[in-house]
């Protein structure tokens, strides 16, 4: 009775700050959400124009080889100030282990890696102080928080980003390990589409595409948008191959809806469709069905096509798993729109600072690593229900 009352008295006490906000009292809730996974467990912190990022990670076993340059490399894949189509900030993004390696090899103990920032210009963004940016989370934050860091957008910038894919290195190495390989590519940007998907192209434009050719159309178009002051959206695609039969909880814990968590959760992801996808809505039965049959090779169960993406019941088939993922422009335009500001008067805006024309090819990084937590995460549960 007692226990009753209190969660009773917290619950009207949460409602009461909400009020409060909405009546525009300047004092927030707490902002929770910032872990991932269960049995391989991230937490993130840091904001873009604070000191530093950083990630704690759980559930990573004792004994697993992990180098600094491990993480590094992928870092790398992600870093800013590269080319023409990302922000100019310039940053290190170099790692340090703070905790949980000695002598190169896991312990077993949280790993907490730290990334610092460098190259934060925090004046850039004193003109939007007061002021919300369509498309960004300015609004959102000031409505719950009462408060919001506008400095780079705190928490909600890309930048956060840095933290999930030193986490993912770890997850993607433990995985490769296990013969699970995740790879992404940016499929189109603004309507044009790579046609030839050739994996060993992806690292060879700043687009990170898998379609040489396409790409250079690719970056003519994002090179003309961002001249014109705007931003363009695109799509990535990702592949995981190698994953067993068997991974996935059915079923609120389908893999479809843990992966989808995990890819939704990137700022500036705005959808998400799994082997046929939204065409499926257009297909009879017997053109979408993925036929069983017999290899006599490998002596396994196999489907001539993969409508499905590798998933049916939300448990994987041993398919290769496919998904792409929508990408929106980025918000942050130097062209003038109409906003409001603080006190909700009407206002112009034109964002200033040094921001991704297209967030595509640094989202790429992002969507392998927030993958591959999700997808270990999953595969410690199957492990471990295969032990019992
Ligand atoms: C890797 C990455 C880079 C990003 N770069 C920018 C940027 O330069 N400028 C910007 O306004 N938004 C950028 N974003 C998008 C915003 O973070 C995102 O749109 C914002 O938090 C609002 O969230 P929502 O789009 O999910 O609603 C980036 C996102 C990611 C994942």
């Amino acid at each position: 009775m007692v226990s009753q009352n209190i969660f009773i008295f917290i619950i009207c006490e949460k409602l009461k700050r909400v009020y409060d906000i909405l009546k525009n009292k300047k004092e927030g809730l707490e902002m929770s959400g910032n872990s991932f996974g269960e049995l391989f467990k991230i937490t993130t912190f840091g904001e873009s124009h604070g000191p530093a990022l950083g990630v704690v990670i759980d559930g990573v076993l004792p004994g697993i080889n992990l180098k600094k340059e491990d993480i590094q490399k992928e870092l790398e894949r992600r870093r800013p100030g590269q080319n023409i189509v990302s922000t100019a900030r310039r940053e290190a993004d170099e790692v340090e282990i703070l905790s949980g390696v000695f002598e190169n090899k896991t312990t077993g103990t949280p790993i907490a890696l730290l990334i610092r920032n460098q190259d934060a210009k925090s004046k850039d963004y004193q003109n939007i102080k007061n002021v919300f940016r369509p498309g960004h989370a300015d609004f959102t934050y000031w409505q719950k928080y009462g408060r919001r860091d506008y400095r780079g957008g705190g928490r909600s910038s890309g930048r956060e980003t840095v933290a999930r894919v030193a986490a993912g290195a770890i997850a993607k190495k433990i995985l490769k390990e296990q013969g699970i390989d995740i790879v992404a590519y940016t499929l189109a940007i603004g309507g044009i589409r790579a046609e030839k998907i050739d994996l060993s192209k992806i690292e060879t434009n700043i687009l990170k595409c898998p379609d040489v050719l396409k790409a250079k159309e690719m970056v003519k178009l994002v090179e003309k948008v961002k001249a014109g002051g705007d931003s363009i959206g695109g799509i990535v695609e990702a592949v995981i191959s190698g994953c067993p039969a068997g991974v996935g909880e059915p079923v609120f814990e389908k893999l479809e809806a843990i992966l989808s968590a995990a890819v939704m959760s990137i700022g500036a992801v705005k959808g998400i469709e799994f082997g046929i996808g939204f065409k499926a809505g257009e297909m009879t039965g017997s053109q979408c069905n993925d036929e069983f049959y017999f290899d006599q090779k490998t002596k396994e169960v196999v489907t001539r096509s993969n409508n499905a993406g590798g998933i049916l019941g939300g448990i994987s088939t041993g398919a290769n798993i496919n998904l792409r993922v929508a990408v929106k422009p980025t918000p942050s335009i130097a062209l003038k729109q109409h906003t409001v500001n603080i006190e909700a008067r009407d206002v112009e805006v034109e964002v200033k600072g040094r921001h991704d024309a297209c967030i595509c090819p640094r989202i790429v990084p992002v969507v392998e690593a927030m993958l591959a937590i999700a997808l270990l995460d999953y595969l410690l549960m199957y492990k471990a229900y295969l032990k019992c």
